[in-house]
């Protein structure tokens, strides 16, 4: 069977509300280490609070993944020479969905999700906000023509989730598929 090439994956969690959402990402990206070879993560410092306020648990620590403060430019992530293949930001609050629309690149995560645009590389983004105004619309329309995936936190009901992590589940499979990674997960029509 040809090797299939494993990717590098960066996950920015920012402070929009919706922890679950990158917790579960964590835990289930871990389990598809035949195909990922680095996780890097960079917290915002709305995004630690709110971390510990609705999931009642310690920041993950660095195991099997690198962890990077959201001031250092320093890091892989903020140069084009990375060797990242996507970026996923979730949640994506309003703040950084509009600091990455308009290029300003004053943290390491609106750094990073600029990079990945400008490589044209995979940038999802999984906003958190209800309801919209016209500037977060605009502004997603934005990183859309720029070749971002805007991927709402819009959980769906049609696999009868039992319990809030099926529930968050129906949002992180379909960002791990857009990743371009294999695993087992219920689909429409499946
Ligand atoms: C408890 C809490 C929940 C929040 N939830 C959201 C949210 O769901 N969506 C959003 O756009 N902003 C939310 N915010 C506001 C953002 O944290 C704030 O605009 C921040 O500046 C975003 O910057 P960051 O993404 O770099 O953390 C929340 C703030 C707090 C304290």
């Amino acid at each position: 069977m040809p090797s299939i090439k494993k990717k590098n994956i960066a996950i920015a969690i920012s402070g929009a509300s919706g922890a679950i959402y990158a917790q579960r990402l964590l835990k289930k990206i871990k389990g598809l280490d035949n195909q990922i070879d680095k996780i890097a993560i960079v917290f915002s410092e709305n995004a630690k609070q709110i971390w510990q306020e609705e999931l009642h648990k310690p920041l993950p620590v660095a195991q099997d993944m690198q962890i990077f403060e959201n001031n250092d430019f320093y890091c892989p992530l903020a140069s084009g020479s990375n060797d990242f293949d996507a970026m996923i930001i979730v949640p994506a609050s309003m703040g950084i969905v509009g600091r990455i629309a308009n290029g300003i690149s004053d943290d390491l995560i609106s750094r990073a999700a600029d990079v990945m645009l400008k490589e044209r590389r995979k940038l999802i983004v999984v906003p958190r906000e209800t309801p919209y105004n016209l500037v977060h619309i605009r502004n997603m329309e934005t990183i859309t023509l720029a070749g971002g995936i805007i991927c709402p936190a819009t959980p769906s009901f049609y696999q009868n989730p039992q319990n809030i992590n099926e529930l968050a589940d129906t949002v992180v499979d379909r960002i791990i598929d857009l990743v371009g990674l294999q695993q087992k997960s219920f689909r429409w029509g499946d």
